[in-house]
């Protein structure tokens, strides 16, 4: 007789938890929390422009703040994340807290690219006001000449100096450009980003400051960070000799 209630205690904690993880798998199914106060505007606190790995959790979390006509924090008002192509948002939706504020964890999508992220607040008009955020999620190709980046390249190519890496980025004239900066490195063919790296500054009649990096790295690594610096760009890099419509 005790054989049954053995096996009901058994099986249902796995019952409760598929429950659990169907009701978080369709947040349209839960309906918004009440607002409790309504904004003019929504602004990126942080958390944007990061690259990470095609469907992975990005480092830092994305905040975004809800303000009032005057520019104060707005607590307590309904913030919603969207965007395409398989992007998670734990929470997707919620009321921000006495900072005004919203904090959501992103996982990126599994096709590498740009994804723009969309937090929407209600105003007291009931209509939405939006901000677009941008993040980068980057295939096995661009991750690799991402931690090559993080190796030979960020000591003169990022401006910004951490404790622990100091950029030699401002001693250097003409200051080399960070990868992000498409305006610059989209204007580069591929045959001179991959002579750049490979034969450094001085082949290309640059500066001399520009290493050669063909004999340390091999080929798929500097094809690795040609594909990095390529999906960094922003604004993004189109390939040349390919005509989008609208443009
Ligand atoms: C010792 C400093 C230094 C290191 C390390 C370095 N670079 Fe550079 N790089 C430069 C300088 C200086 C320039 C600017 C050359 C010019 O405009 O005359 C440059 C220019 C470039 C450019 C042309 C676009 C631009 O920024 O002006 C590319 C592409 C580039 N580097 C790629 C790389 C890659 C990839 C690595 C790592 C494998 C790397 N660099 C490591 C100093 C460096």
């Amino acid at each position: 007789m005790k054989q049954p209630s053995r096996c009901i205690a058994a099986i249902a904690p796995v019952i409760f938890v598929s429950i659990l993880l169907n009701g978080c798998a369709n947040h349209s199914a839960t309906p918004d929390p009440q607002p409790k106060a309504f904004g003019a505007g929504v602004i990126s606190v942080s958390g944007e422009k990061q690259t990470g790995g095609v469907g992975s959790p990005l480092d830092q979390p994305l905040v975004v703040q809800v303000n009032d006509a005057q520019g104060a924090a707005v607590a307590g008002a309904l913030v919603r994340f969207t965007a395409a192509r398989g992007v998670i948002f734990r929470p997707d939706r919620g009321l921000t807290g006495s900072d005004g504020q919203l904090t959501t964890l992103v996982t990126l999508g599994g096709i590498s690219g740009h994804y723009q992220i969309t937090a929407s607040t209600l105003t007291a008009a009931g209509k939405a006001a939006v901000i677009q955020v941008d993040e980068i999620a980057l295939g096995y190709q661009e991750m690799l000449g991402a931690k090559i980046n993080e190796m030979h390249c960020v000591r003169c190519h990022d401006p910004e100096s951490t404790p622990e890496r100091v950029s030699n980025h401002d001693n250097l004239e003409p200051a080399p450009h960070a990868f992000t900066e498409g305006a610059i490195l989209n204007a580069m063919t591929d045959a001179n980003l991959l002579a750049m790296i490979s034969h450094g500054g001085a082949a290309l009649n640059k500066s001399p400051a520009m290493p050669p990096y063909g004999n340390t790295l091999t080929k798929a690594e500097v094809d690795a960070l040609a594909a990095y610096i390529r999906a960094v760009a922003d604004p993004p890099y189109r390939k040349q000799g390919v005509l989008y419509a609208g443009n």
